[in-house]
C-alpha cells in the first residue's frame, strides 16, 4: 500500500474515532441509555486499534525505518496515551457529570490538537 494510502487511512480513523467520541460524549450529557448498548462499547476499540495501526505503520515506513523519530510523533503517542485517560474519566470513570463534562470538553480539545499536529508534523501546529 503507498504512503498516501496509508495515511489517508489513518486520516479517515481519526475523524471516525471524533464523531463517535464526541456522539458519545453527548449521550453521556443527556444521560441517554445507548451510551451502554454493547456496539457502542465494542465499535470504539475496533476504529481505535485501527486508527493505532495505521499510525504506527504510517510512523515505520515514513520515519522509524529510517531511524527517524521526529519530535511530533513522540507528542503525538503521549497525546494518544493522554486522550484515552480524558476519554475514560469522561464517558466512564469521572464521578460526578461535571468531572466527566470537563475531561470531554479537554479530550476533544486535546483531539483536536493532535490532528493539527498530525496535518502539519509540528508541535506547535501553524507558527513559523
Ligand atoms: C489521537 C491521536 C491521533 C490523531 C488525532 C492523529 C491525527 C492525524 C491527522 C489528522 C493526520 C493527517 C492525515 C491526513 O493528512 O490525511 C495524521 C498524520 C500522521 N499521523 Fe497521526 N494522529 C494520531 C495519532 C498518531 C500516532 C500515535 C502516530 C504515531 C505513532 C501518528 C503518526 C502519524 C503520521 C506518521 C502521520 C503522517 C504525517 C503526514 O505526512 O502528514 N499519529 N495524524
Amino acid at each position: 500500500m503507498s504512503i498516501t494510502a496509508i495515511i489517508h487511512l489513518h486520516g479517515l480513523f481519526v475523524i471516525l474515532s471524533l464523531i463517535g467520541f464526541v456522539t458519545r460524549g453527548y449521550w453521556m450529557l443527556r444521560d441517554c441509555p445507548a451510551l451502554h448498548a454493547r456496539w457502542v462499547k465494542i465499535a470504539p476499540h475496533v476504529i481505535d486499534t485501527l486508527l493505532l495501526v495505521t499510525a504506527l505503520w504510517a510512523a515505520w515506513v515514513m520515519f522509524w525505518s529510517n531511524g527517524a523519530h521526529p519530535t511530533f510523533l513522540t507528542v503525538k503517542i503521549v497525546g494518544l496515551i493522554a486522550y484515552i485517560v480524558l476519554g475514560t474519566l469522561a464517558l466512564k470513570r469521572g464521578r460526578t457529570k461535571a468531572i466527566r463534562a470537563g475531561a470531554f470538553v479537554a479530550a476533544i480539545a486535546l483531539f483536536v490538537y493532535l490532528m493539527a499536529v498530525g496535518k502539519t508534523m509540528q508541535v506547535i501546529p501553524f507558527v513559523g
